[in-house]
């Protein structure tokens, strides 16, 4: 146990992460009026090399004409392999409104990416006195990511939320998929000739929890590619909040009502985590630090667990 109290992420809602490419302007109007709370515009993997000039000007351009309302927004930049990104950092720090929240990293390896861009931002914000600081967030999506998860939870104060890429870190842990998360058909327990499906993402998604929550970062589960498979999408999204993400994007507007449904606390939830504290509350009146609430152990650390819920609804609900 450590004296030092664990910090809270940043108190804002990323239920949903809704991604559209920088090359496709007619959609921005349509992203800026959906139910998203975070909005991803994207200069990197959806946006081919020869269109990386336009997007990078339609995105600047979009983030001052279109009204995003409440949303958090941010752009997801080119990875540091690329010869891409600086040009990326540059162009939107130097002439795009302080509309813009947030900078997206990808394929993060270590801390020292994350200080890269770090420096090239805090240089350019300084010398054009931009008002607001600009925050970053990154994806995990490579062995190396994974592996340096904990040094990059820690890279910078600016870092608010932290994603897995599941189609990209497939491929670099050399994963025998095509698939972009979900259950994999070749993963599987045999017992007594029956199948049982584990999830090969568990271990990479809760590296990232703890990472995050050591550090005070959102936690948030990344592309679910197949868009037609609801149920697929729903089942990996309660995977993900149960591990202790708070949210997932969506790479078609059909996932935003998925992922808002799951990630906010149901009514029955909220209900329970608020009779829990009560019945904590009597019974700390009592002098017990343990009771029974519904036939079960409740004590102290269900005051936390309940505490988790509620705060995530009165958050929510503004
Ligand atoms: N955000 C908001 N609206 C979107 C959208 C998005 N990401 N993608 C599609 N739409 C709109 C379409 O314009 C269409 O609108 P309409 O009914 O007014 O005509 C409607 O939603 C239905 O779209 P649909 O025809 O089913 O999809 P599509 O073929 O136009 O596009 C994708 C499908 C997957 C190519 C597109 O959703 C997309 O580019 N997604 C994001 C990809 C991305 O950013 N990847 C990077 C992160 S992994
Ligand atoms: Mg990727």
């Amino acid at each position: 146990m450590s004296f030092r109290i664990q910090p809270s992420p940043p108190a804002r809602p990323n239920r949903c992460q809704l991604f559209g490419p920088g090359s496709r302007p007619a959609i921005f109007e349509k992203m800026a009026k959906s139910e998203a709370d975070v909005i991803n515009l994207d200069l990197e993997d959806s946006v081919a090399p020869d269109d990386k000039e336009s997007a990078r000007s339609n995105v600047i351009e979009a983030i001052s004409d279109i009204d995003w309302g409440n949303k958090y927004l941010s752009v997801r930049i080119n990875g540091l392999d690329t010869p891409y990104w600086y040009r990326d950092v540059v162009d939107l720090l130097e002439n795009a409104s302080e509309r813009l929240d947030q900078i997206m990293i990808p394929k993060v390896g270590n801390a020292s990416d994350i200080y890269a861009v770090d420096a090239l931002v805090s240089a350019i914000e300084a010398a054009k006195g931009r008002n607001k600081r600009i925050s970053l967030e990154v994806i995990i999506e490579s062995a190396a990511g994974i592996s340096h998860v904990e040094e990059i939870a820690a890279a910078s104060p600016r870092l608010q939320a932290m994603s897995l890429g599941a189609a990209d870190y497939a491929a670099s842990m050399g994963m025998q998929t095509t698939g972009i998360g979900g259950t994999q058909e070749n993963y599987y327990m045999l017992h007594d000739g029956k199948k049982y499906w584990g999830d090969p993402w568990h271990w990479a998604q809760a590296a990232i929890v703890a990472a995050c929550r050591t550090h005070g970062v959102l936690p948030i589960d990344g592309p679910f590619g197949d868009f037609s498979d609801d149920e697929g999408y729903i089942a990996q999204a309660r995977r993900s909040a149960t591990l202790g993400m708070v949210g997932k994007w969506a790479i078609h507007p059909k996932q935003i009502a998925l992922a808002n449904q799951v990630f906010t606390p149901s009514e029955e939830q909220v209900k329970e985590a608020r009779e829990i504290l009560k019945a904590m509350a009597e019974a700390k009146a009592r002098g017990e630090g343990a009771t029974v609430y519904k036939g079960r152990l409740v004590d102290i650390a269900s005051i936390k667990q309940a505490e988790v819920i509620v705060r995530q609804a009165e958050m929510i609900d503004g």
